[in-house]
């Protein structure tokens, strides 16, 4: 039976979702890491469950297939892997370097993509950038879709990019722009609805294939079948 989302007693009427947010910048001052914090306010006040993280948290030695023949995955992306599967799903404001992403969030990404069950596969994310610039980062998140999609993670297909970040918080760290901190919120909204949607509400696909329409060869294939009920 589907439980019933008005008498169940969750705020806001949700039914229970976890979310990892997370900065992907490691300076202290990082408009990211503020960005990360205010969707953790709003998803608190949605009804979500927020593991909040921070860059630092998850920074690995470049990776290195000798090391990790020699001495196995380190512990920083050890410790990634076990909080995002611990979530049902993941909010990470990146930077944008160079149009792309911060070569220490590529390189935790690579590290955890190496575990079986492979930890991303069909897991939500919601991507946010901020950035002093006028396009707010926007460029690096098409780039971190990228390997993200490509480890089947579900990336919602809006993404938050503030602008002139620089500027744009108040002093209790909301976005001072009364217009922009509303589809703020919103994004975050539909965003834990869909979570909720997949997590509760059975989604039809639960497979991850490396390359859907390659030839099915066991010595090459890299796929997963996981089972419903267990993501
Ligand atoms: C190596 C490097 C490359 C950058 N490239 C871009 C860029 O392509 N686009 C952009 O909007 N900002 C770029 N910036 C500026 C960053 O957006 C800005 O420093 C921002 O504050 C970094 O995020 P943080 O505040 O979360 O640390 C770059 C900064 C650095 C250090």
């Amino acid at each position: 039976m589907q439980p019933n989302k008005q008498s169940d007693g969750y705020p806001d009427g949700r039914l229970p979702v976890r979310v990892l947010i997370f900065g992907a910048s490691l300076r202290r001052d990082s408009l990211n890491d503020r960005l990360a914090t205010l969707a953790a306010t709003v998803a608190e006040e949605k009804g979500g469950v927020v593991d909040r993280a921070s860059m630092a948290d998850f920074e690995c030695p470049s990776y290195d297939q000798d090391v990790e023949a020699e001495e196995g995955v380190p512990a920083p992306a050890q410790r990634f892997r076990e909080r995002l599967v611990t979530a049902d799903a993941f909010v990470i404001a990146s930077p944008e370097y160079n149009a792309s992403m911060p070569g220490v969030l590529k390189n935790v990404i690579d590290w955890a993509s190496r575990f079986r069950p492979q930890p991303f596969n069909g897991r939500q994310g919601l991507l946010l950038s901020a950035s002093p610039s006028m396009a707010g980062g926007n460029r690096g998140l098409w780039a971190l879709r990228v390997p993200l999609e490509h480890l089947g993670a579900r990336v919602y297909p809006d993404m938050f990019s503030l602008a002139q970040a620089h500027q744009a918080f108040d002093g209790d760290g909301r976005i001072s722009n009364a217009t922009l901190q509303q589809r703020f919120e919103a994004t975050v909204e539909c965003f834990l609805d869909l979570v909720e949607a997949a997590k509760h509400y059975r989604p039809l696909k639960k497979q991850w294939v490396e390359y859907l329409g390659e030839h099915p060869d066991a010595a090459t294939d890299r796929v997963e079948h996981t089972p419903v009920d267990a993501v």
